[in-house]
């Protein structure tokens, strides 16, 4: 089953962060002078309550030395604790713990169980991180009750550095037919003398931040930038900043955390056809090219239908779990001439959102070699000419064959006549001649 598989995967990538995190704890010298800002920040909170929560004649203290620590995975942190002192000596427990954090792009509270001592999530480096954790006790003292101790909640600002206003705007990401992503930007507000803009890039199978593959460099700079797939990680926070250097100083850092398999864009539907069946009409078209699956695309079609008094009436309609891509529909009775378009978009099975496709050209009904009303009309004018042919031949024959008697019966006279005086000097091999 994939989805095990990637779930899997991903806790071991958790334990194998906090290896790396601990190693870059060490190895300072190697973190930019930016990151080990954020690295190993040991953060003080206050209580709000001074009440104890007993369990087993023990108090379960609120828990401290959280630690939040960032890798440098462009809002990918790691949060720490240790199990509070009292707690170490306890027996037949269970000590779990509680840690509700702040989704800033989701902008609500999410809140995990576990019984490690360690948990990492995405956060937008933006903004504030909130954490809040407490102590869940199970113990067979307490005759199997939950003991929940106090909760302590940490705030965490990054430092807001870089020059006013120089943060980028506009920054959006489209994935053209699954075959190469751009993510594109506007420069800020503020644009400090040489501004050079850089962009840089994390998921969960790089082992650093990238820099950008291939810059989109406009004539006042670089304005996007150009991931080949391979570049690219599906179903995973794919995390992506934008900073940048200026006379002025740096620029302000902006970060974005996506799922590209969100962001798919397909090519353009090509080679529409419409033709006509005995319901009414039938419309056939090619899938976009690219790497979109064809089970993964939904289609929209747009019909416009000249009637008879020459308004034009619009019409369109999602077909949705549509593996063939062709579509029935009855024709209308008082139209003269219907005109398709079609385009698509990754359905919901395949991704919570995408990007519709450009419309293909439209197709008409009249563009097409077997219009049926044509096809009658000219088998009912060959029948009936035919008819008219067959009458008037008949008539004519009729008409010669009985001017074609008379004479015959003259001549019939003169042939006995003639026919009386030679038929004895006749030679019998000229006879058929005469008959
Ligand atoms: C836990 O037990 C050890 C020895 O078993 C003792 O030295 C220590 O003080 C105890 N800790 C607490 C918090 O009671
Ligand atoms: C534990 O539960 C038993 C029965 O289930 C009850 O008799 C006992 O008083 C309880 N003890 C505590 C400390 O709640
Ligand atoms: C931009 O961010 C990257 C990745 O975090 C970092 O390595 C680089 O030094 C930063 N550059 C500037 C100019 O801030």
């Amino acid at each position: 089953m994939p989805g095990y598989g990637r779930v899997r995967v991903h806790t071991q990538r958790l334990t194998t962060l906090v290896i790396t995190l601990q190693k870059n704890m060490l190895l300072l010298d190697k973190v930019p002078a930016w990151l080990s800002a954020f690295t190993l920040l040991l953060l003080t909170q206050e209580t709000a309550s001074t009440s104890e929560v007993m369990a087993c004649g023990v108090a379960v203290e609120p828990l401290e030395d959280i630690e939040i620590s960032d890798p440098g995975f462009l809002g990918y942190v790691s949060i720490h604790w240790t199990r509070p002192a009292a707690l170490q000596n306890l027996t037949d427990c269970t000590v779990r713990y509680q840690l509700k954090y702040y989704d800033t792009y989701e902008e609500r509270w999410r809140s995990v169980r576990t019984v490690k001592l360690t948990y990492a999530a995405q956060f937008d480096l933006e903004k504030p991180v909130k954490v809040k954790i407490l102590t869940v006790l199970n113990c067979a003292c307490t005759n199997g009750t939950e003991v929940q101790g106090e909760e302590t909640e940490w705030i965490y600002t990054p430092k807001d550095t870089g020059v006013a206003g120089s943060r980028i705007r506009d920054f959006h990401c489209v994935y053209y037919g699954k075959e190469y992503m751009e993510c594109t930007w506007e420069s800020g507000p503020v644009q400090p003398q040489e501004s050079q803009h850089y962009l840089y890039y994390w998921h969960r199978e790089m082992d650093e931040t990238k820099e950008c593959p291939e810059y989109i460099v406009l004539s006042e700079g670089r304005r996007g930038c150009r991931f080949p797939r391979e570049s690219l990680l599906e179903f995973s926070k794919f995390n992506l900043c934008v900073n940048g250097s200026s006379a002025a100083g740096s620029l302000k850092t902006a970060y974005f955390s996506i799922e590209v398999q969100n962001h798919v864009k397909p090519a353009v539907v090509s080679s529409v056809h419409v033709s006509e069946t005995d319901e009414g009409l039938k419309l056939n078209w090619s899938p976009p090219s690219g790497q979109v699956p064809e089970h993964c695309l939904e289609y929209e079609v747009e019909s416009s239908t000249t009637m008879e008094n020459g308004q034009e009436k619009q019409e369109r309609m999602v077909l949705q779990n549509l593996e063939d891509t062709s579509y029935g529909l009855p024709r209308e009775v008082k139209s003269q001439k219907a005109c398709f378009r079609i385009r698509s978009k990754v359905n919901t099975y395949c991704a919570d959102e995408g990007f519709w496709s450009e419309w293909s050209q439209a197709k008409c009904t009249e563009d097409t070699e077997t219009v049926p009303t044509w096809k009658y009309l000219s088998l009912v004018g060959l029948v009936v000419i035919g008819i008219a042919g067959v009458v008037i031949l008949c008539l004519s024959l009729w008409i010669l064959k009985k001017i074609c008697i008379k004479k015959i019966n003259k001549q019939d006279a003169l042939y006995t006549l003639y026919k009386e005086k030679v038929n004895q000097t006749m030679p019998t091999i000229l006879s058929p001649i005469f008959k």
